[in-house]
């Protein structure tokens, strides 16, 4: 099928990259010249594993190619919207000037009869509101939200765990038929298929990351509540997480979620619910971000006290500045976050992290930057792991004890051994351990 993709940032590159190899023929569309550029030459503009393949792949087989021009979507069947809802910089609720956008210069391009498909997660109300700006102009609209995690993005799209479409007014059948042929080939291998109206759909991908945001600071209350009785919340999560009803993922306790998907999630649900008048129905989504940001302020509080004086000038490594591993993301950033405010309180922080160092730099360029793991090491008062990648969990407490001045580390994703760190001389402290 001919498809286009607007919007080429996370979420759109790596759909119109997937759905290239999937096999359909596929224009992404970007106003930003600088991000065509980099895509056409087989370069993806973010870090995510495999991406850069099919993106080659895909433009090598021509089956794949990027465009600043909405003319170059005219001849396909199905226009997926990829573009960002950002929260708004004047309040919580989200921003949607981008959709709002797209749709708006897509349509004077658009065949009669073509399907728009919004991918983006917005308020609900929003394909309601925009079908009536697509059907009177002989379009037709369906809302399909996608659920990628990002270090797992290509995986998630092209061999999702459900598929939701939310569909309304006359052409419904025939949307969910289009839709039906676009993701045929996942359709095959029995991959759970959703048939919802437009307001389900777009409340299916609020309410999932509301639950996964609700279910990591609840186990972060947890920790608080360990960090005062001397309970260990790591074994607590096992220990309740073998109950298969509550499940052991995103129970790691530590220094919270961050990302372009949570955080901004919950808080615009919270501002459209209130709009609504339901407001207190989600009142415990602003309980569920204040822990999460509480548990940021806690690490660096630990680093402060660890000193017998005022942290002004003692040397912290921060290991990490993603807000997850695999991910050069650096949006709202529990890691970044905790660099910038130990930075605030004049320890002088060195910060270093495989994939994020130059997202980082752009945003922050009063910290400063290591260009390798054991020079952030090298004469550390203390060392704070803030994300989990892999070199950080495999570190070798006893060759990095040869490299600090003082050996205390602050474990703020737990996951390292403590027994291990101990036993190689560090003075240990978990989040919630
Ligand atoms: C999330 C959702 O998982 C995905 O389904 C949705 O489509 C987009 O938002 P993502 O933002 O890529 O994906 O990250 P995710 O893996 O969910 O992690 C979010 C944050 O929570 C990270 O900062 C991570 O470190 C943190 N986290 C996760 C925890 O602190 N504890 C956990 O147990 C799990």
């Amino acid at each position: 099928m001919q498809l286009s993709v607007i919007g080429c940032g996370y979420l759109g590159a790596v759909h119109a990259a997937a759905m290239a190899s999937l096999g359909h023929t596929v224009v992404g569309i970007d106003v930003d010249a600088a991000k065509v550029a980099t895509l056409s030459s087989g370069k993806a503009p973010i870090y995510e594993p495999g991406l850069n393949e099919i993106l080659q792949a895909g433009l090598d087989s021509g089956n794949l190619s990027f465009s600043t021009d909405y003319a170059d979507a005219a001849s396909a069947e199905v226009h997926f919207i990829g573009v960002g809802t950002p929260q708004r910089k004047d309040g919580a609720g989200a921003d949607l000037t981008y959709v709002d956008a797209a749709i708006g210069d897509l349509l004077p391009h658009a065949t009669a009869g073509s399907l728009v498909v919004g991918k983006s997660t917005v308020p609900v109300g929003t394909a309601e509101r925009l079908a009536g700006v697509v059907r009177p102009a002989g379009l037709r609209l369906a809302w399909n939200p996608e659920f990628l995690r990002e270090g797992f993005a290509v995986q998630d799209t092209v061999a999702p765990d459900r598929l939701v479409y939310g569909v309304g007014g006359d052409a419904a059948d025939d949307d969910v038929a289009t839709l039906d042929a676009v993701y045929a080939s996942i359709l095959e291998r029995d991959t759970p298929r959703l048939v919802t109206d437009y307001a389900t759909a777009e409340l299916v991908k609020v309410a999932a990351n509301s639950f996964l945001a609700t279910k990591i600071s609840f186990i972060n209350a947890m920790a608080e509540i360990a960090e005062v009785t001397g309970a260990d919340v790591t074994q607590l999560a096992d220990a309740i997480g073998h109950d298969v009803r509550i499940g052991r993922k995103f129970l790691n306790a530590g220094v919270g979620f961050g990302g372009g998907c949570l955080p901004k999630d919950i808080r615009a649900f919270t501002a459209r619910a209130e709009e609504l008048g339901r407001g207190e129905s989600v009142a415990f989504l602003k309980q569920v971000d204040e822990i999460n940001l509480r548990r940021r302020q806690r690490l660096v509080d630990l680093v402060v006290d660890s000193f017998d004086g005022p942290v002004f000038g003692r040397r912290v490594a921060v290991l990490g500045l993603a807000f997850k591993p695999d991910s050069d993301d650096i949006r709202d950033s529990p890691a970044l976050d905790v660099a910038v405010r130990l930075k605030g309180l004049g320890a002088e922080v060195v910060s270093y992290d495989p994939q994020a160092m130059e997202t980082a730099r752009r945003a922050h360029p009063q910290l400063t930057y290591a260009d390798s793991l054991e020079e952030a090491l090298t004469d550390a008062e203390a060392v704070a792991v803030v994300t989990e990648w892999k070199q950080f969990k495999e570190l070798d407490p006893a060759a990095t004890a040869e490299l600090v001045a003082r050996p205390v580390v602050f474990d703020g994703r737990n996951v390292l051994d403590p027994a291990a760190w101990r036993q190689a001389g560090w003075t240990y402290t978990g989040m919630g351990r």
